[in-house]
């Protein structure tokens, strides 16, 4: 039968899910794969690298069988050149997280793509309906990955960004792994959900093998928010947004010492030699506090279509005496 929805209908797409743009895993093969598979896939760019994009944006516009697909940034690392050539590819939609897109939206409207503006708070929510984004994507901070250091969890949150951006369509991000997540994320007024850390752990992810095992492996209770990480590998976030990350040695060596860390040049050198070293993985393992949900790598296509049928069946369930 299908959940149709204000975000199916305005992509043309099968099912209310979303890839989540994560920067430097989502690629072109596993946005393609979404895709192919009923949803809508986002290439997550990051910082808009140049050769990353030469690399991933053929892959997808090869893979994706003329199915919508989008492309995502962190806005506060990217500049208006970064967006005029992602537009050159014609992506339905651009998404933009973390800073202000105020900048970036009249191009991506006048290059006509859809303009999604994920949020992690109140503030941000009334900025993207200002500036008049299509799509709303509300972020708890159940997420994996970056999002705001004094955030909202999901379950309250998506309901009031859904109220405060009508008729917009708002989908929830943050803490979805499987079908139910996405039934709740529809229960809850969204148009829909938008997944990352479940579609890290897929056959087409960009994520190296011990990576996708401790995601397999790991449990909610493992994650945590953290600035430790990004300031031990010289990572220039803004400090607003902390990354919901697996257990790491370095954060428990440096729990509560940010400012001190930020201040220890040894400290942070010492990082890096552990990392060339191979004794800490290359990049912090991002995780969702859904964690415990995800138990397999199956090809991201057949995935969508599986939570789009749990998603059915739990409000099938849902709605029985
Ligand atoms: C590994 C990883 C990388 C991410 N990178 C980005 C990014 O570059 N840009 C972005 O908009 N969101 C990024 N996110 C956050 C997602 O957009 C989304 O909010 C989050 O994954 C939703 O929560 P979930 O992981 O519980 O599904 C990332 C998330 C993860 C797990």
């Amino acid at each position: 039968m299908g959940l149709s929805t204000a975000f199916t209908e305005l992509f043309g797409v099968e099912h209310p899910i979303a890839l989540a743009p994560m920067g430097g895993s989502a690629g072109g093969a596993l946005a393609a794969a979404v895709s192919r598979g009923g949803g809508l896939g986002l290439l997550g760019s990051g910082n808009g690298d140049h050769d990353w994009l030469a690399r991933e944006l053929p892959i997808l516009a090869g893979e994706s069988a003329g199915k919508p697909w989008g492309i995502g940034f962190q806005t506060w690392a990217i500049d208006d050149g970064v967006v005029a050539r992602a537009l050159e590819h014609d992506p339905a939609a651009v998404m933009f997280s973390f800073g202000d897109p105020g900048p970036f939206a009249e191009r991506v409207r006048g290059a006509g793509a859809a303009l999604i503006l994920q949020v992690t708070d109140m503030e941000e929510a009334r900025r993207a309906v200002d500036l008049g984004a299509d799509v709303i994507v509300a972020q708890g901070t159940e997420a994996g990955g970056h999002g705001a250091r004094h955030g909202r969890s999901t379950l309250p949150f998506v309901p009031v960004v859904v109220d405060l951006a009508a008729p917009v369509p708002v989908l929830a991000a943050g803490g979805i792994a499987d079908g139910r997540g996405v039934a709740a994320a529809l229960a809850l007024g969204a148009a829909g959900a938008l997944l990352g850390t479940r579609f890290q752990a897929t056959a087409e992810a960009l994520v190296d093998p011990a990576t996708a095992k401790a995601i397999v492996e790991g449990r909610g209770e493992d994650t945590e928010r953290n600035r430790v990480l990004d300031i031990a590998r010289g990572s220039r976030w803004p400090a607003k947004y902390t990354a919901r990350t697996l257990g790491h040695p370095f954060l428990d060596g440096w729990r509560g010492r940010e400012d001190e860390l930020a201040a220890a040049p040894n400290a942070r050198r010492e990082y890096q030699d552990a990392v060339a070293r191979g004794e800490i993985p290359a990049l912090p393992r991002w995780a969702s506090e859904a964690v415990d949900l995800i138990d397999d790598l199956p090809p991201a296509a057949e995935l969508v279509a599986t939570l789009a049928a749990q998603a059915e069946a739990a409000l099938a369930r849902a709605g029985r005496r």
